[in-house]
């Protein structure tokens, strides 16, 4: 984890509310496959808090891109960002995708809800940079699909709910066999990833999810972003996204509460 300035070199809209941003940094900047920043918005005190943005993708040593849904103050400061304009971070957090078990043979799907499929490009990246192009990936989008050409290599699936009237999970349960896979990576809203973690279970699959959870310090000071976790059978405990996450095993985590 370091305190960097990153320098804006490009701002492209991609959808009404989502946008594309890359940052270039002095020194080469490496992270894992589904960790985040924490990026200051401004330079004056509105708003106080930095936001916690997905790292989408490696673009070379110096920069990577981030793609960003614009939900208030902070993120449409970050999308009027002038080009060369710099901004501050922490980065990188977080523990990313767990990836030891994924051999190049493994079959593995990858479902993104929404700007949940940010990180899942960066997954992809590193899949493919492995050796692994057993690759299935399915988007879901309420409305307004993004993205869908950087997985045209594959066998990508983008399902917009509202077009096609279902969640993807839904078409997920209906259409596709989990039990074909190694493993299953998803990032999205938590009614999602809940849902990917019972049908996860019921093929008895493993399957990793990343909480798009709210945060405020990002580094495991404020306790923000507890959430419920398994101890053991019987038992649980609280675990924060932000230093033990994003990332989960999806039978850790507990989603009733
Ligand atoms: Fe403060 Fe996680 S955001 S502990």
């Amino acid at each position: 984890m370091k305190l960097l300035w990153g320098e804006v070199t490009e701002v492209e809209t991609l959808t009404l509310d989502v946008f594309r941003m890359l940052l270039k940094f002095e020194e080469p900047f490496s992270f894992k496959a589904g960790q985040f920043i924490n990026i200051k918005t401004s330079n004056s005190d509105t708003p106080l808090l930095r936001r916690p943005i997905s790292i989408s993708q490696k673009i070379d040593e110096y920069t990577i891109e981030l793609l960003i849904k614009e939900i208030g103050v902070g993120t449409t400061q970050l999308k009027n960002k002038l080009i060369g304009e710099k901004v501050h971070l922490i980065g990188p957090l977080g523990n990313g995708f767990y990836m030891d078990e994924i051999s190049t043979v493994s079959r593995v799907l990858l479902v993104g809800g929404g700007i949940g499929s940010a990180p899942l490009r960066g997954l992809y990246q590193e899949l493919i940079k492995r050796g692994n192009d057993n690759i299935q990936v399915i988007n879901g989008f309420s409305k307004n699909p993004f993205g869908g050409d950087y997985f045209k290599e594959t066998d990508y699936k983008e399902v917009n709910e509202e077009e096609e009237k279902i969640f993807v999970t839904d078409y997920i349960e209906k259409e596709v066999d989990l039990s074909q896979y190694d493993m299953v990576f998803s990032c999205g809203p938590k009614l999602m990833l809940k849902r990917i973690a019972e049908m996860a279970q019921k093929a008895n699959i493993k399957a990793q999810i990343s909480l798009e959870e709210k945060m405020a310090c990002g580094i495991g000071v404020c306790l923000g972003c507890a959430i419920k976790v398994k101890k053991d059978e019987l038992n649980y405990t609280y675990k924060k996204v932000c230093v033990d996450g994003p990332v989960f095993m999806s039978d850790e985590v507990i989603f009733d509460d």
